[in-house]
């Protein structure tokens, strides 16, 4: 039995790998969902493919947190991914922190890349700017570990949301100048993304988020809060010559057309241009098409809610097999530096 199930390991261990995550900031919302979580579920359906999914928590005490709530909220997102069909059966779900290699693996990386990149990239300007009297060292180190969390994988495709471009793009310059230092150890990954890559904010401008009041729907919202939440998204009088392609008109066009497709939209722009938009019948129709794709993870979440021992079971196989897939991949990366 142990030994089928090593072997069963190491098969799958050798085909490409996938690897991505989200940070534990709290319930996932639509942003998370349509950008990335999309592509998770594409790519576990692939049998070419070995997919690990990650809540990475270490990531997420970069920015302020509660030490006291964030257990739960890890909790949370590992119900989200449920929810949303994450099949244990197709891919590996572990929590980040559980696999102390991408600590290690993170500094390894941190020796070879210049401080200057680091310092512009854009993600790492706006966390600054979001958070000015919380600049630490781990905000700094960000994009390394998240290196480190594709690399010591040695995965080649990452579904991401497109803000996070920057990152992969980062990944991809470490592996090159790692593999041209000390000679050939990592594939250069590349990013996988959905045709929800980029969710807009309900507020009017700039991107569905987390750490912007008003602006997101959560996955877990009932019907009446999502009426609640396009309720406050920003409008106009309906009509004009010309069809907003930025602020709160465009972005209600932008969900329409993620949830109700794109006729729905095309014919929503026509009527901007005629007769004009009725809002209130926009925003009804939007929120019921959102509800009916939410309420299946909805009830699926809801089984994993009251089944608790089998999630823990499930976060167990993930720490497993990631932990002997990193040790090997460190291993290989510390004798490539001289380390051993
Ligand atoms: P985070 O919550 O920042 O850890 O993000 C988890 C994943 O969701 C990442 O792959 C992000 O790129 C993606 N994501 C977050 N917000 C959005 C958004 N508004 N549109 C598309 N993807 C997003
Ligand atoms: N930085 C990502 C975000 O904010 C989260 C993340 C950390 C990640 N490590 C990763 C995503 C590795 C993909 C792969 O969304």
């Amino acid at each position: 039995m142990e030994n089928n199930k090593q072997s069963l390991i190491l098969a799958q261990a050798r085909n490409k790998k996938v690897f991505s995550g989200s940070r534990p900031t709290g319930r996932l919302h639509l942003g998370n969902y349509l950008g990335a979580v999309k592509g998770y579920l594409a790519l576990q359906d692939r049998p070419d493919l070995d997919c690990i999914y990650s809540v990475v928590d270490l990531h997420g005490i970069t920015t302020p947190y509660d030490s006291k709530t964030y257990q739960g909220q890890i909790r949370e997102v590992v119900l989200d991914y449920l929810g949303c069909g994450l099949d244990p059966q197709k891919c590996h779900l572990m929590i980040q922190s559980q696999v102390p290699e991408h600590i290690e693996l993170a500094y390894l990386l941190g020796t070879i890349y210049p401080v200057s990149r680091v310092e512009q990239l854009p993600t790492y300007k706006e966390k600054r700017a979001e958070n000015p009297d919380y600049l630490n060292v781990g905000l700094f180190y960000y994009p390394i570990l998240m290196a480190a969390d594709i690399l010591i994988y040695k995965s080649e495709l990452v579904p991401v949301g497109k803000d996070q471009l920057p990152h992969i793009e980062l990944t991809r310059e470490v592996a090159r100048k790692f593999n041209s230092m000390f000679g050939e150890v990592f594939p250069e990954p590349e990013s996988y993304e959905t045709n929800g890559t980029y969710v807009p904010s309900l507020i009017g401008s700039g991107k569905m988020s987390k750490s912007v009041e008003g602006s997101y729907i959560n996955l877990t919202d009932s019907l009446e809060e999502i009426k609640k939440k396009l309720a406050g998204a920003p409008t106009d009088s309906g009509k004009g010559d010309k069809v907003p392609e930025e602020g709160g008109v465009a972005n209600l066009l932008t969900l329409v057309e993620l949830f109700e497709g794109k006729e729905e939209k095309e014919g929503l722009e026509g009527k901007y241009l005629g007769d004009g938009i009725k809002y209130s019948e926009l925003k009804e129709n939007l929120a019921n098409a959102i509800y009916k794709e939410l309420q299946p993870i909805q009830e699926k979440r809801k089984y994993y809610e009251e089944h608790l021992e089998e999630v823990k079971g499930i976060l167990e196989e993930g720490r497993g097999y990631c932990s002997i897939i990193a040790k090997e991949t460190l291993r290989e990366v510390k004798r490539a530096m001289g380390l051993v």
